[in-house]
């Protein structure tokens, strides 16, 4: 049996999601891949933190990080060390970053991605930062290092469409891709079919969780963007950034748009693409209209799809969920079942 020793730079959503997938599902793991996965240390901005050389308990952890006492409640060797600290002087073999991401500056993610890889040790990230302002530098370290940077969480959560592309479509030549990839915009998109206002359906999405407080990453497309270029960097080697996504969000539409596409028999989708025209990137995030019968136009509510137009096979088309605590923790699993994988030979 391998065991992989792993720190998580973060425990919010989708590292609890995750604890949660090893909790109750190591034994099936142990048994059908020969593979453990030990939790030895854990990093929150305010819910403490801790190390133990020797694992910590999964049970214990997930109720102590919502308790009044924190995770420096527990029982452990180390307490109060700060991320780059585990990174390094942890016995940790994989770190697995989903702490917020930034956009911006990708930081303090990048600088976690970074440590981690110059320290030897393989990375797992469902933080779109890093990958979107910085995936050369990061692909060449683990290169370099011989690590891996797994990334599938950073699009469409747990839907396995990064490795679809990265596996099983690298040899049938991907020109373009594009795809509704923002949840939150989808569901407000499709509340608005159904007769919602705009507002009327930003607040259900808030209701719901799907939305932030402050929806702008979302309904201004900025999240779609960082998936755009990140879409760019892994597939058509581009050194693309967020700010050269020609972008535009949602705000703009009117019910009258709505019902106008309607009477079209089409649909509004905002739609992440980008393709290669000639010797250029073409990347951009739109409002579009689509006709009823396209693959892209019944992906509802918070549904995500990415449809890859290929040389060999055409398009190929997936779709699934976009996020959520759980399904982007299965990425992470994913990942590191894919390092599992490789490792072994
Ligand atoms: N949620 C999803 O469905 C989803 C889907 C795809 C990708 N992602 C990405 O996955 C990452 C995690 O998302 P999430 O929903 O789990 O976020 P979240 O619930 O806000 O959790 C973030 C975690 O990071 C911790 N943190 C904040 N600043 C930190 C720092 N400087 N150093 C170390 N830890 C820090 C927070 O500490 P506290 O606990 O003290 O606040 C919290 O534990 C993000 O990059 C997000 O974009 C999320």
């Amino acid at each position: 049996m391998q065991t992989y020793r792993l720190a998580l730079i973060g425990f919010g959503n989708v590292g609890q999601g995750f604890a949660e997938i090893l909790r109750d599902r190591s034994a099936d793991l142990a048994q059908r891949f020969d593979v453990q996965f030990q939790i030895v240390a854990v990093s929150t901005k305010r819910r403490g933190s801790v190390y133990d050389a020797r694992g910590l308990d999964l049970a214990a952890l997930l109720s102590a990080v919502t308790a009044p006492g924190g995770l420096e409640s527990l029982p452990v060797q180390q307490r109060g060390w700060d991320p780059l600290r585990l990174i390094r002087e942890s016995n940790a073999e994989v770190v697995v970053e989903v702490s917020p991401t930034d956009l911006q500056t990708a930081e303090p993610a990048l600088s976690h991605v970074r440590a981690a890889l110059e320290a030897g040790k393989h990375v797992v990230t469902a933080n779109k930062g890093p990958v979107a302002l910085a995936y050369a530098e990061l692909a060449a370290l683990a290169r370099a290092r011989g690590k891996t940077l797994g990334v599938e969480g950073t699009v469409m959560g747990g839907t396995p469409v990064l490795r679809l592309g990265q596996e099983l479509l690298s040899a049938a030549g991907i020109h373009q891709m594009q795809g509704i990839l923002n949840g939150t915009t989808n569901y407000i998109l499709t509340q608005m079919e159904n007769g919602a206002t705009y507002a009327a359906a930003l607040a259900e999405a808030q209701a719901r969780g799907y939305a932030e407080a402050d929806p702008t990453a979302d309904v201004e497309g900025y999240d779609v963007a960082g998936k755009v270029v990140i879409l760019a960097n892994l597939f058509l080697g581009a050194g693309l950034t967020p700010a050269q996504v020609d972008r535009q969000g949602i705000t703009q539409l009117t019910p009258d748009d709505i019902a106008a596409a309607r009477a079209a028999g089409e649909r509004w989708k905002l739609i992440g693409r980008v393709e290669r025209q000639g010797g250029q990137l073409a990347a951009s995030v739109r409002p579009t209209r689509l006709p009823l019968a396209h693959p892209l136009a019944g992906v509802s509510g918070a549904g995500n799809a990415l449809t890859f137009s290929t040389d060999l096979l055409g398009d190929v088309t997936l779709a699934g969920a976009g996020a959520g605590r759980v399904e982007t923790g299965y990425a992470i699993l994913g990942d590191l079942l894919a390092l599992h994988r490789q490792t072994r030979g």
